[in-house]
């Protein structure tokens, strides 16, 4: 296929696998018996979800909410909708948002809001990738998988206009 952009490898499947166990880890720790719910937002976070939830060695149950803020551009408006709800109950539960990127920090600061509200008994977030430098809302999460430079990356669920959700490695999009 030919794109007016190229796609070269930032993070491998390896490197990837690796750092899921680590994080599996983390996780396993910290949520023996409070059999959390893992709120992964779609479309990017299911990737994401679906390995790692495999790393974790506790009871937990899952639940999907979809947002959107970027339409296709790669800036983000700072307006999130809320496209489709979880059909989960979580109050009093313990919730762990399962988020593919943190960018501006807009799309997570609103859903951190949507779902506190809902009064969980405790709300974290979980990343595989953060932006630091980009950010513009007040939102940090409690476990991220790789820190990465302001670069487009898609694969592992992120997406360009809706491709290379399938990539199995994080790559960078080089526009020319
Ligand atoms: P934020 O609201 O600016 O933090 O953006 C968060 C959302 O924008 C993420 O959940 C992604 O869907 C999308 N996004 C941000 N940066 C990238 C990127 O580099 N590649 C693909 N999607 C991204
Ligand atoms: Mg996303």
């Amino acid at each position: 296929m030919k794109y007016d952009y190229v796609v070269r490898e930032l993070i491998s499947e390896e490197k990837l696998k690796q750092r899921l166990r680590e994080l599996g880890g983390l996780l396993t720790k910290d949520y023996q018996d409070k059999e959390p719910i893992l709120v992964c937002v779609l479309k990017g976070g299911v990737v994401f979800l679906t390995d790692l939830m495999r790393e974790l060695k506790f009871d937990l149950e899952i639940g999907f909410i979809t947002l959107s803020s970027y339409g296709e551009s790669t800036v983000s408006s700072g307006r999130i909708n809320l496209n489709r709800d979880l059909d989960i109950d979580i109050t009093g539960r313990h919730v762990i948002i399962i988020e593919d990127i943190i960018d501006s920090g807009h799309t997570l600061f609103h859903l951190s809001k949507l779902l506190s509200d809902r009064q969980p008994a405790s709300l974290r977030i979980c990343t595989l990738l953060d932006k630091p430098s980009r950010r513009q809302a007040i939102i940090k999460a409690d476990y991220t998988g790789f820190e990465i430079a302001d670069e487009f990356v898609v694969g592992y669920g992120l997406d360009y206009a809706g491709k290379h959700r399938n990539l199995r490695n994080i790559s960078v999009i080089d526009f020319k």
